[in-house]
């Protein structure tokens, strides 16, 4: 199969095109450090010479939108990731660390009492993770044109502070409404200065972010993740074939490690309609001159039918991941596949984390 052939992704040799797509698993220290919990989960889902990519990390305190989420904003975040990525390493696999501001998906009680922020004020229903439980999100303010360095400025240093914890590379979370998607697209961007009003202005903001990635590491240790026509966090854009296609075209001036597509069959966490095939990937693979990564409701037979188009070069799993942590092995040797337990992804202990029985012949689990 070609999901089990080798892919050169970057500076890096891995043996097949299974990857972990990010998982908000909510299992963090209360300091927001990656718990001994997460290292061993990682660890169990890290196979040799396979590409795990985190859930998304906070670059500030004041950016997270879920309590027990992690962060990457101090010393300590980068000691403790530094634990995972040896890990993972030690079993021979690459890891990449999402970063993102979850912008308007937020609430006040996350940040000092301060109102979650976005591009502009347009109001929308959700439910965030806090002290008190899930509750509504609570209402956003409109950005300064001068917050927005600072806030380049604190991806760069969580950039950074990724490389200094032992990464193999950062990916830009510009999918699922939060913040960085919500400047590119034309639903929550009704801006008028320089990060608003036409496309180039709404890319405006992820490019500088891209370009700060770009600054601390090498652009193809640097990926992106989008969600074309996605509709998590109530996000929209009048035309997302323009949109996108614009973005893609862009992120061909920096060679990137990989534009990671997240297909619209999707919604955040659920399945839309089974049987919808995939079509973003296919479409920015006509744009995009990198390596691309589909996501988004695959399984054996789905994957090595994108890769057998052409229309992606790996593909990233989820919810499959998430019960299976042994899943390349199992997807290559057609082994059954343990269910997901939807009540046990956000928050919790070890059980239906990890907990999972591996079948590969590693022994995945990291002593502490
Ligand atoms: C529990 C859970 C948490 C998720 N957290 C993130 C996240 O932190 N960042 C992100 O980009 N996507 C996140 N996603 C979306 C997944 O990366 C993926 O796109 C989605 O699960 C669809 O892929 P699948 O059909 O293989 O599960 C999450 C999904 C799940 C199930």
């Amino acid at each position: 199969m070609k999901l089990f052939s080798p892919f050169k992704l970057g500076p890096y040799e891995l043996v097949h095109r299974v990857v972990h797509a990010p998982m908000t698993r909510l299992r963090s220290d209360d300091d927001d450090s990656p718990s001994t919990m997460m290292r061993t989960y990682y660890a169990q889902r890290a196979s040799r010479c396979g590409l795990l990519i985190t859930e998304s990390a906070h670059p500030s305190y004041d950016s997270r939108g879920y309590v027990g989420a992690p962060g990457i904003y101090t010393q300590q975040h980068v000691a403790a990731w530094r634990r995972v990525t040896d890990a993972v390493h030690a079993k021979g696999a690459r890891i990449f660390m999402q970063i993102a501001h979850d912008g308007r998906q937020s609430h006040s009680d996350l940040s000092w009492g301060n109102a979650p922020v976005a591009p502009s004020v347009v109001p929308f229903d959700t439910q965030v993770f806090t002290r008190a439980g899930w509750v509504p999100n609570s209402p956003h303010r409109e950005l300064d044109i001068t917050e927005i360095p600072l806030l380049v400025r604190s991806f760069k240093d969580a950039a950074r502070r990724a490389r200094d914890a032992g990464f193999d590379g950062v990916e830009l979370h510009n999918a699922n409404g939060y913040l960085a998607d919500t400047f590119l697209q034309d639903g929550t961007n009704k801006r008028t200065d320089a990060y608003g009003g036409t496309i180039e202005r709404r890319a405006r903001f992820s490019l500088e972010l891209i370009e700060a990635f770009a600054s601390v590491w090498e652009p193809h240790q640097v990926g992106v993740r989008v969600s074309p026509s996605g509709q998590w966090g109530s996000i929209s854009d009048s035309d997302p074939e323009a949109t996108f296609g614009y973005f893609a075209e862009r992120l061909n001036d920096y060679g990137l490690a990989y534009l990671h597509v997240i297909e619209p069959r999707v919604k955040g966490t659920e399945t839309l309609q089974e049987g919808q095939s995939p079509v973003a990937s296919g479409f920015l693979r006509t744009i995009f001159r990198g390596p691309i990564i589909a996501a988004g409701g695959f399984d054996r037979t789905g994957a090595e039918a994108i890769l057998q188009r052409g229309d992606a070069d790996l593909v990233a799993f989820g919810r499959l991941f998430s019960s299976n942590p042994d899943l390349p092995y199992r997807l290559e040797h057609d082994l059954p596949l343990a269910p997901y337990q939807r009540e046990a992804f956000w928050g919790g202990d070890e059980r239906h984390y990890i907990d999972f029985p591996v079948h590969a012949p590693i022994d995945a689990v990291v002593a502490d």
